[in-house]
């Protein structure tokens, strides 16, 4: 059996599988043939956070396999009233047949999945937002990047580790502008760096947003404020100045270059209203393909279920 929890647990051989299974069950989903991968299966998904995109997509791309999502905000668990992580997981995953979790550390997220019967789904931590990233990846071939050079600039948060590690395990130039006091975690970084050696991708750190997106041909970023963070909003507002994508930082990309946000997107802040009205369409694509890109990772693992996770 087989966890979702970071990128980083999977070969750039299997990682490129769930892309190309998410791809086939998408052209199959717009042929309106629901192939029922998963029928009858439940999926718990528990939310520590708020979310519109993962609960939408996670809920109808289980129902749309054939299976039923169960949606379990932890106000209303009894995770939410102290229960720990571990009974939690001991009583959920006898019931169902796969778990989504959205919460604060990863460590809890890990925790539930030692003790997880069923496979685990990482549905954002405070470290990682891998299903987000590998919906990215499936956005940007369809937008015809084959080689892809990433400019991230913003904050160094769970969207920008998740780049890190789809960089390093696959090989594309990955190039990361933040404010000094807000870059990557490090033990992070140096994880993403070591894998980097093998694949040969070239990731570089600077805190100048130009330098990042000088010929870039996919430009992305993210909200400064994290959930979780929003008692720091106003000194991470004044740390960011200067970190706006707007149309004089686009223009220093490639012509034609893509602009991804996982949304949602706070204008006028990480992102000029110009600048996210010019590329809806690039990024409302990312947002829909949230949908089939689970479904390709979920029906990966259910294929994977009787491997061990030590193999
Ligand atoms: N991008 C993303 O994960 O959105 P939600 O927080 O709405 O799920
Ligand atoms: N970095 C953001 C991503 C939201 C999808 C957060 O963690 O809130």
């Amino acid at each position: 059996m087989r966890h979702f929890l970071s990128i980083k647990d999977f070969t750039k051989d299997e990682l490129l599988e769930m892309i190309a299974l998410a791809q086939k069950i998408k052209k199959q989903t717009k042929q309106k043939h629901f192939v029922p991968y998963l029928e009858h299966q439940t999926l718990g998904m528990i939310f520590e956070k708020s979310s519109t995109r993962t609960r939408v997509s996670f809920e109808t791309g289980i129902y749309q396999l054939g299976g039923i999502g169960l949606f379990l905000s932890s106000n209303d668990i009894q995770l939410g009233r102290g229960e720990p992580m571990k009974d939690t997981a001991r009583v959920i995953s006898r019931m169902v047949d796969m778990v989504m979790i959205r919460t604060f550390e990863q460590s809890k997220l890990d925790e539930f999945a030692k003790y997880s019967k069923v496979p685990v789904i990482n549905g954002l931590t405070d470290s990682y937002h891998p299903v987000q990233i590998m919906t990215d990846y499936l956005t940007l071939l369809e937008c015809r990047v084959t080689d892809p050079i990433v400019a991230y600039v913003g904050d160094g948060n769970n969207i920008t580790h998740s780049w890190l590690m789809l960089s390093a395990k696959l090989g594309f130039e990955l190039r990361v502008a933040t404010p000094k006091d807000y870059a990557c975690d490090s033990a992070i970084v140096n994880e993403a760096l070591e894998i980097a050696k093998s694949s040969g991708a070239k990731i570089s750190f600077s805190h100048d947003p130009k330098e990042a997106v000088e010929g870039a041909n996919v430009v992305t970023t993210d909200t400064w404020v994290s959930m979780g963070q929003e008692d720091e909003k106003e000194e991470r507002i004044k740390a960011f100045s200067g970190y706006i994508v707007d149309s004089n930082l686009m223009e220093l990309a490639q012509d034609g270059a893509i602009f991804l946000h996982c949304l949602p997107a706070y204008r006028d802040y990480e992102v000029s209203e110009e600048v996210f009205e010019a590329h809806a369409d690039e990024v409302f694509l990312e947002a829909e393909n949230r949908l089939h890109t689970q479904k390709g990772i979920m029906v990966w693992l259910d294929n994977h279920i009787d491997e061990d996770i030590d193999e």
